[in-house]
């Protein structure tokens, strides 16, 4: 068989009630146009959400970056848009940054991961997706399910996996890109993934299996606009099992929820908490910030599932963890560490208070 593309492409086309979730209607306007219109294009798809971020996930031949498939996911979103209007549904439109179609998706507004493969005699994938946080939020989980022996005993254990993992981190601001090769530079790594709202693990590579196994959306919505229009709510594929990570070691991560940037106005940290599709609707405080694990097998490109993982009763002590800490976070008001730092509110409405106030600031002495 030639080889597999899997494309996870998401946007926030207008939600209800406020930010909290993706309504029926929308999901069914999505997919019926995706059946009307794939035609040969698609040999499978799956219109789902997380929050209020409707999230296509597409199998083809046509690989990565391909305009016809971007094209059709555009158009998906603006069909659906059409809909959010009809039920003045909330901030409509809200991620598509462009009136038309430009040859790429990317930078318009949609965040998206794709990786293209040739399946293996079993192909098992988890599709995380996420919603209040940005794109950086990846990088502890895919430090701990690639490079940490204390969550992936497949590193010690797994001759396939001893050797290692490349990451490719992408500077989020300048657009440089650099590969570290694991474990040799884990520390320098770290001094660079650690700063999660500036360098984003975009993807892992198998050195055994000279392979492709994870991947990322980098996109920064705010930085494109140059203006606060909502958080990136990033997607992510991880491939398991036979010299990956097994499914168990990639979900370990999110049993300890980890703080990520997005939650309310995108301005305050909280912890990422694990849930079902269903339960990821953000409710306190616009929040906290949720992601969703689905699992497929494919099957010469078909997806067969989605097993949607956190619904388990073994993530309900992340989930109270989540919300232990999530109030405590919330305890500090608007007071850093809650709140973002002055830096990163950049995009935010932030500037308008300072512009205000910049000529009453006055040299001290
Ligand atoms: C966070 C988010 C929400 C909104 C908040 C204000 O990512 O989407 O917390 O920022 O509800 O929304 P607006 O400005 O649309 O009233
Ligand atoms: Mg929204
Ligand atoms: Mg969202």
């Amino acid at each position: 068989m030639s080889k597999v593309t899997l494309s996870v492409i998401k946007a926030d086309v207008g939600s209800y009630v406020g930010h909290s979730c993706v309504h029926p209607e929308l999901m069914e306007t999505a997919e019926q146009f995706l059946a009307r219109k794939s035609e040969s294009l698609l040999i499978d798809c799956l219109v789902t959400h997380v929050g209020d971020d409707m999230v296509l996930i597409l199998t083809h031949e046509q690989g990565t970056d391909n305009a016809a498939i971007h094209e059709l996911a555009w158009d998906t979103f603006m069909e659906a848009t059409q809909t959010a209007r009809k039920l003045k549904l909330y901030g409509a439109g809200q991620d598509l940054l462009a009136d038309s179609f430009s040859g790429n998706i990317k930078g318009m507004g949609p965040g998206i991961a794709e990786m293209e493969f040739e399946e293996r005699p079993s192909e098992p994938v988890v599709v995380f997706l996420a919603d209040k946080t940005e794109p950086g939020a990846w990088n502890l989980p895919l430090y701990k399910i690639f490079a940490d022996p204390f969550n992936t005993a497949g590193l010690v254990i797994d001759p396939k996996m001893h050797v290692g993992f490349d990451f490719e981190v992408h500077d989020l601001i300048e657009h440089k890109r650099i590969v570290f090769r694991c474990p040799e530079e884990l520390y320098d790594m770290l001094v660079f993934i650690g700063a999660m709202g500036r360098y984003g693990i975009k993807a892992v590579y198998s050195r055994t299996l000279n392979d492709i196994a994870a991947v990322s959306s980098t996109q920064r919505l705010n930085l494109m606009a140059g203006r606060y229009v909502g958080k990136d709510d990033p997607v992510c594929i991880v491939r398991c099992q036979s010299g990956m990570p097994a499914v168990g070691e990639v979900l370990e991560p999110f049993a300890r929820p980890h703080l990520v940037a997005g939650w309310m106005r995108g301005s305050h940290y909280g912890p990422l908490m694990p849930c079902s599709v269903k339960q990821s609707t953000p409710t306190r405080f616009d929040g906290p910030p949720r992601v969703v694990a689905l699992g497929f097998q494919l099957c010469h490109g078909k997806l067969v599932g989605p097993q949607d993982f956190f619904a388990d009763p073994a993530f309900d002590l992340a989930r109270r963890k989540a919300n232990e800490i999530a109030d405590y976070m919330r305890s500090l008001g608007p007071f850093e560490p809650h709140r973002l730092g002055l830096d990163e509110l950049e995009y935010t409405t932030m500037p308008e208070v300072m512009e205000k106030l910049s000529e009453r600031f006055e040299p001290i002495e």
